[in-house]
């Protein structure tokens, strides 16, 4: 019958989302293609969205920005408007850029406020409700992107308005993501949210978001100013209100995107352009590759105890030095290019012991608890003129501060609890810091999200990214020596479990279907091993000699492919 109705629906409203309206969503987790563009995303609406609108004439950019505001409405426990993030970007012509729209520190913000008066941090605080958020930079980023876009900026919101007005459908991930997030919803607002209702919800339910929408037509109609000034600005700053938020109309004007330059470093014939400072993301992936390099890790076998064993011990330093080094490069001494030095790396990897592991306390001395759960999400996009958008954006945690606008139908994120709330307090991911990492007003808090675009001879070979806090990366990290070390197919980088070491705590994360023997072999070497169910959601582009793309989305969620 729901066959009957999506047939139906495309003979008759094929430009209409009413075939929305069914969860039997035509997922598509890996596409090879010649001469189309191709964008990858958390969820197939979306990606369908920034697919149609390449085919409208749209480029990368285009594509990307209708796939985040998509993402806004059918993704909302990490898409948004209420959030922030970073894009990676190579054009047709070859100018590499970032677009940095980190959420920056409120003004009232200070060093300390997250602590009680006996100094001990609280981090409900940080992680919960109005006080947990930073100033959005969402919407200014998508306006900043839009300077590179063929189409105009209302052509690029209207198929997330309408998604928002008409509805669409919720898979069961959703469904019982909404149900399990219940209970903070109702304890978190004030008012009614659309994402809260008396009966359970369940897959194929229609998810209907007025206020979203009309909040998107004042962006539609005014620019950036219909967010950041006026009726939307004004609505949060009454959201805070309503409880202890200190996010003001100053700190909405004044918020500033900054376009920078990206962290660009040659990897075995690859020039890999990545995100630099606020991320940590970029200086990870250099060292971590750099370290790896050093010890011949194309000479070992994907997942064997050998490469996982090397793979750790890098991961394990370039986190120490998260917590030492890292935080915005406009607050602090920005020691980027001495910590991806190879003389650095070289000393930093020299009491590397392939026979045993590396106490952390070699490089450090605090243990943390790990992490809650966590929401970001990741779009892939390469038009077939070689723009290659790679995009990374945050609420943070799921659902972000689960704090909703009223009357403006977004939620604001949990950004806050990104920065180091006490030297040696890790935040929501196991992840320590320092002064380096302290709050201060209008600062942007360190980040481990990398996008990233490959380019092989000034041409795009690879578009990679993904959520997943810390596990960031070490995912792209894998992803990558998985195509260029391992000469792995693009579904196996993607899909192949993944492991991750943060320095502290000690273990290893490993996801469940990690390799048993491995894990043996490294226990008798003293690592030890913890299980969880996923790392990461990885969104891939590859391109063939041949200049065909190869696209993959990752096989963990409704993560999907669309082809111009
Ligand atoms: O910027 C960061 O590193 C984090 N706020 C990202 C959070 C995240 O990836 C959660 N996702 N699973």
């Amino acid at each position: 019958m729901k066959k009957l109705f999506l047939l139906i629906g495309f003979l008759f409203c094929s430009t209409s989302v009413l075939f929305a309206q069914y969860t039997d969503y035509n997922t598509v987790k890996e596409v090879s293609v010649k001469n189309k563009g191709v964008v990858v995303s958390a969820f197939p609406l979306a990606s369908e969205v920034g697919a149609k609108i390449l085919h409208q004439g749209g480029n990368a950019f285009d594509a990307s920005i209708a796939t985040q505001y998509a993402l806004a409405v059918v993704y909302p426990q990490a898409g948004n408007i209420g959030g922030g993030g970073f894009m990676v970007a190579r054009t047709d012509k070859n100018k590499k850029f970032v677009v940095d729209f980190r959420e920056t520190a409120p003004s009232k913000s200070d060093i300390d406020m997250y602590l009680d008066a006996d100094g001990h941090a609280d981090t409900e605080l940080s992680q919960y409700g109005r006080l947990a958020a930073g100033v959005p930079g969402a919407v200014a980023g998508l306006f900043e992107m839009h300077q590179y876009a063929n189409l105009p900026m209302a052509q690029l919101i209207q198929p997330a308005i309408d998604l928002a007005e008409k509805g669409y459908a919720l898979t069961q991930d959703q469904a019982d993501l909404f149900n399990r997030y219940k209970d903070n919803f109702v304890s978190l607002n004030e008012n009614s949210i659309p994402f809260v209702k008396s009966t359970p919800w369940k897959a194929d339910d229609i998810l209907i978001q007025k206020d979203l929408a009309q909040t998107l037509k004042i962006i539609q109609k005014k620019g950036r100013k219909g967010f950041y000034e006026g009726h939307t600005a004004e609505l949060i700053v009454k959201e805070m209100k309503r409880g202890n938020g200190i996010i003001s109309l100053a700190d909405l004007k004044n918020y500033k995107v900054i376009e920078r330059e990206p962290l660009i470093f040659d990897y075995k014939g690859n020039e890999v352009v990545t995100m630099p400072l606020p991320s940590s993301g970029g200086i990870l992936l250099a060292q971590m590759l750099r370290m790896t390099a050093m010890d011949g890790l194309e000479d070992k076998q994907l997942n064997s105890p050998e490469a996982v064993q090397l793979i750790v011990e890098a991961e394990r330093r370039a986190f120490a030095d998260r917590a030492e080094y890292m935080g915005d490069p406009d607050f602090i001494k920005d020691q980027t290019q001495m910590l991806i030095s190879k003389a650095y790396l070289k000393k930093r990897f020299a009491n590397y012991n392939p026979h045993k592991a590396t106490p952390s306390s070699d490089v450090g001395d605090i243990i943390t608890p790990q992490s809650e759960a966590k929401e970001t999400t990741h779009i892939s996009v390469l038009d077939k003129e070689g723009n290659a958008v790679s995009v990374t954006t945050t609420l943070n945690g799921n659902f972000g501060s689960m704090v909703m606008v009223s009357d403006a139908g977004f939620l604001l994120n949990n950004e806050m609890d990104d920065f180091s709330v006490k030297p040696g307090v890790p935040n929501m991911f196991g992840a320590l810091g320092g002064k380096a990492n302290a709050i201060a007003p209008q600062k942007r808090m360190l980040s481990s999200m990398v996008p990233t675009v490959i380019l092989k001879d000034n041409k795009p070979f690879m578009v990679v990214g993904t959520p997943g806090g810390t596990t960031i990366p070490t995912s792209v990290f894998q992803t990558i020596v998985d195509i260029i070390d391992f000469d792995t197919d693009v579904n196996t980088a993607v899909n192949a479990p993944k492991f991750h070491h943060q320095w502290l705590p000690e273990h290893v994360m490993v996801e469940a279907d990690f390799p048993n023997y491995t894990i043996k072999a490294l226990e008798k070497k003293g690592y030890t091993f913890k299980k969880v169910s996923k790392i990461g959601r990885t969104e891939l582009i590859l391109v063939d000699k041949d200049g065909s793309y190869h696209a993959v989305a990752d096989g963990r969620g409704d993560d999907s492919v669309s082809v111009e």
